[in-house]
This record gives structure tokens, sequence and C-alpha cells, in this order.
């Protein structure tokens, strides 16, 4: 389905050139199209390329000093320059932007199966002047990659842009990307990965998905599991850089490196979630542990005991469902992401805002805490009104346990205090209720067996200094408030340019069914989210990159 010029989204972004061609611009790069009627840009992506874009120049600079490319150009190529290759590419925007934006690379490989999309990817490769960079490729993305699974062939980057799920192209990545090399991985399945079908979630990522508050940051830790369970099989293991929940899709920055030794570590940062069925406490178990050797040189590699919970929810006596495993350990490289969010200039990309923004959030993660609660909900088991997020924040500090906003999650809080010491904090709450700490509870919830005992820990409300993070308080722009109607994951053409034949023949290659359940599942995930998330039924083009605003303290 084709959207006309006039109902799109920055309409100053188009222009029709002399012979015709409707002219998209983003970031350095202009995307041509067939004609008004087959505009199909997606803007919404366009965070997604601009991150990519700062990460991997980021990335780039030691790659470079270390091969002494000292003073690397953007548009020149240079033979010690970073070999790039965006295995998925439809139209070829993505990779133009890089030949025109990144300073230092060697060669980019854009590869698509369609041969529509590779004609537009000739097509813009000519119009952008970037032939002296770009390679256009027309073949299956895995074979790409398993030609370049050589030592000497290997790739530096490694862009995985799909719809839908990554899974079918892990293998040929983690085998092809250079020692030290950065993968760039998409997953837009958000409704699988977030629990919707946990058998799917296993027979893709080898994970079972769990239905809850956190999911969101949950879909990232399956993904980078699977990524590191596929790299483990070569010898290999992944550093994430960076982890973000965005909009409906979940995008991580790792880099690969090869080594048995660290790859025994995996067992340590992977583990099972246990997650209760009544008020949905969270405990976790990893799969091994790690710890220094006696002689002071070597790892001391051991199994763990378990499991972290009984039969029975400590909180309110319900059972568990398990989940996972999950990558337990931290979802981005601070320092990595410290020295990203220094290096956007301004006014260099046009979500820029939502860059910093996200990125500073990202920096305030506690990042030893997987996962995270929502306070809503929390008072929603027990019945209780929300307060403002200051009140439980400063209680949480004066009793010494650190905490911290998610990215992920506009509700959703990360704390070293234990649920019980939230629950204590809504005991003493309910104690102002005047029905009492019970309320309206029904004996047999959750939140009766919550409340009917007796707080325990040691509470001050006092305000704290450091009640309200910094991204919170400077309102900074972390989340996106639905650009334009029918947001979310595009159908194939609208971002990959490709005519109704070439339609025709993709369908022939058996994937148009898969493609149709998926975004059936999408649409079921963004419905599902649509009615918890108030802000994402709003539907504004001017707030592409804005959040919604801040509704008082809560
Ligand atoms: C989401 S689009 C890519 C968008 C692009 N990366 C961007 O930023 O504009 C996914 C593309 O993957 C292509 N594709 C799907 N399966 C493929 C495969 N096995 N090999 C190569 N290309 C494939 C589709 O034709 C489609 O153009
Ligand atoms: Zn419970």
């Amino acid at each position: 389905m084709s959207v006309p010029v006039d109902k799109l989204c920055h309409q100053d972004r188009f222009y029709t050139d002399a012979n015709g061609w409707s002219v998209v611009k983003e970031g350095k790069a202009e995307i041509l199209f067939p004609s008004e009627k087959d505009v199909f840009y997606n803007p919404v992506q366009e965070f997604n390329r601009d991150l990519t874009i700062a990460v991997i120049k980021e990335h780039s600079k030691d790659i470079l000093a270390k091969r002494g490319v000292l003073e690397p150009q953007i548009g020149v190529p240079s033979e010690d320059g970073i070999s790039i290759l965006e295995a998925l590419a439809a139209s070829g925007l993505r990779s133009v932007r890089f030949a025109r934006e990144i300073p230092g690379l060697k060669n980019v490989i854009t590869n698509d199966w369609s041969k529509a999309a590779v004609e537009s990817i000739h097509r813009n490769v000519e119009h952008n002047k970037v032939a002296n960079i770009i390679t256009p490729s027309n073949d299956d993305a895995s074979m790409v990659m398993y030609r370049h699974k050589g030592h000497k062939t290997r790739l530096d980057v490694i862009d995985l842009d799909p719809y839908g799920s990554p899974s079918p192209f892990l293998d040929a990545a983690l085998q092809s990307v250079a020692d030290g090399g950065l993968l760039c991985v998409t997953a837009t399945d958000m409704a699988v990965l977030c629990g919707n079908s946990p058998e799917t979630c296993y027979t893709k990522y080898g994970a079972v998905s769990l239905k809850s508050k956190s999911c969101h940051e949950a879909a990232l830790r399956i993904v980078l599991q699977c990524l590191e369970s596929h790299a483990n099989r070569y010898g290999r293991y992944i550093q994430p850089l960076l982890s973000l929940s965005i909009d409906f899709y979940a995008r991580v920055f790792v880099r690969v490196n090869s080594g048995q030794a660290q790859c025994k570590e995996s067992t340590s940062k992977l583990g099972y979630v246990f997650q209760c069925t009544g008020c949905e406490a969270l405990a976790f178990q990893r799969l091994g542990q790690v710890a220094p050797h006696d002689n002071g040189k070597n790892k001391k590699y051991s199994l763990v005991t378990g499991p972290p919970v009984g039969r029975s929810c400590e909180h309110c006596a319900s059972s568990f469902h398990m989940g996972g495993p999950i990558w337990l350990d931290p979802l981005h490289d601070v320092q990595f992401v410290a020295q990203l969010l220094q290096s956007i200039q301004d006014s260099e990309f046009a979500t820029e805002d939502r860059m910093k923004g996200m990125l500073t959030m990202v920096l305030e993660e506690l990042q030893d805490v997987p996962l995270y609660y929502e306070l809503p909900r929390l008072s929603n088991i027990v019945k209780l009104s929300l307060e403002k997020l200051t009140v439980y924040t400063s209680a949480i500090l004066n009793a010494g346990y650190k905490f911290s906003l998610s990215h992920a999650n506009k509700s959703g809080i990360k704390t070293t205090a234990p649920l019980s010491f939230l629950w204590d904090i809504m005991r003493l709450q309910g104690q102002k209720n005047p029905k009492g700490q019970l309320g309206n509870l029904s004996e047999a919830s959750p939140g009766y067996k919550i409340m009917s005992k007796a707080p325990t820990s040691e509470i001050s409300f006092e305000a704290h200094p450091d009640a309200n993070p910094k991204s919170r308080e400077e309102s900074l722009k972390r989340f996106q408030i639905n650009p334009e109607a029918n947001w979310g994951p595009k159908a194939r053409s609208k971002t990959s340019l490709i005519p109704e034949k070439s339609e025709k023949q993709v369908s022939n290659q058996g994937t148009r069914r898969q493609y149709l359940r998926q975004m059936r599942n999408e649409r079921k995930h963004r419905e599902f989210t649509a009615n918890k998330d108030p802000s994402s039924k709003k539907l504004k083009c001017d707030n592409l990159a804005g959040e919604p605003p801040q509704d008082s303290d809560s």
C-alpha cells in the first residue's frame, strides 16, 4: 500500500525532480521513488538509522586508529577503512547514508534479495554519487555473509534490519563479522518476544518469553541471549554496547570477539526468569557461576544451586511461571554509551533530541538490575491509588537502596530494593486508607495476601534530593508519540520500494504468508499495548520525535 505524499509526515523533505522522480531527503541522502504514489518511506525508522550511524562512527574510531587511518574522510574510500554489509537493504537509504555520513569507510555492500530493491539501490547509488563506496548485491543475505566467514574476508560491521525476526540470519552473521567487529540487529516481532507466543519465541530465539510489564527489556535480553548462543557455537562471544527498545522494535549493537575461555563465562551471563502468577514478583536463576581461582590467575567455573524461589510466592502465595533463558548481564557498555552521547554533534541528526534523551536515560539505568516493575501495576495489585513517583523513589533512596527508570517503559522502575520493601511502602500507604490496609481487596486476591502482612521495613518518605532523575527532571525526549496513522512495522512495500510485480515474485519465494502472519501478530501486539498505554492512541505527525507531556510527577 502506498501513501500519497501529501498524507506523509515531513512533507518538506519531498520534492519531484526534473525527470518526474519523487525524491525524499533523509540525513545526507536523497532517495528516488518512481512516482508520487509509490513513495514507500518509513520516517519512523529514521531514529534507527541516525542511531546506527552514530554507533558505527563511534565504534570505528579505535579500529581506524589501530589501522593507522588517522584522518578518515567521508566519501573517500580507504584501503584500511571499515567494511560494512547492509544485508537487508531495501531502497539502500541506510547504506547511502553510511557512505555520505561515516568517515573512514573501505566499502559498503548493500544487499537485498529482491531484484526491484536492487534496481532501486543502483539508482540511489548513482543519484547520490557513492558508487566508489557502495557495491550493490542481489542475493540471499545469509549466502553473502557465509561467503565472508573466512578470517581474511570477515566484515567490520554487519547490519541486519529485517521485517520480523532476525533469527534466520544469525548463524551466518555471527560467523562473518570480524573479531572486534560490530553487529547491529533489529527485531520487530515484539509480540513474539513479549510473551504473546512463548512457543514461537522458543523456536526462533531458543528462549521462552513471558507476558510481563518488563517484556520490552526482556525482549532485548532474549535477542542478546540468542546472539550469544550463536556466537558460542563458533568459539565467539558478544559484548553488548547498546540495547534499545524503541517504539515497536528492538535494536541491539554488540561487539563480537573470539575466545574459548571467555565463552565458558556465558553460562554465568544467562539465566531463567521466575515470575509470580499473582503479584508478578521476579527472581532470576543464572545457569552457572564464575569466580577468580585461588591461584589468582585463572577463573573457577561452577554449577549454581537453586531454584531461587519456592513452590509458592513469599509475597502472595501464588505459583511461578518460568521463562528464558535471557541475557542477565548489563545491556549496555556505559563507557561506550557515554562516548557516543558526547560524540553527537549539534544538528547532526534530525532525531538528535531523542537520541540524546534516550542515551542519557540509558546511562542512568541501573546496569546490574535486570528488568523492572511498574509502580502503577504494583499499586493496582493492592488496589491503591498511585502516588507521585518521587514518594516511592525518596523512600527507596532514604533506605540506602538505588533506583533508576528504564528507557524501555515510561512507568518502569529498576531498584536494588527487594520487592518486599516496595510492598511495605504500599502497606504504609494503605494504612492511611479509611477502610484500613486491606481496603476493598477480595480475600482470594494476591493483593489481599500482600496487604494482610504488617510492614517490617523502616521507611522514611522525606523528599530525597535525587528522587527525580535528570532525564525526567529536564523532560528529555525519550519516548515517541505515534507519528502517523498506522505507524509501526510497515508493510514490506513501505520501506522496500518494491513495485507490484516484484511483490509477487517475493511472495513466490514463500515469505509473504509468514510476513502477513507476523504483521497480524504485531498488529495484535500494538492493539494490546495501545489498550494499556493511552499515549499510543495519539496520532500526531508533528510529534515525530516528541515525548508525551510529563504528567505532573507520577
Ligand atoms: C525492513 S527492510 C530493510 C530496510 C532498510 N534496512 C532501511 O533501513 O531502509 C527488509 C528488506 O529485507 C529484504 N529481505 C528479506 N529477506 C531477505 C533475504 N533472505 N536476503 C536478502 N534480503 C532479504 C526484503 O526484500 C526487504 O527489502
Ligand atoms: Zn506473588
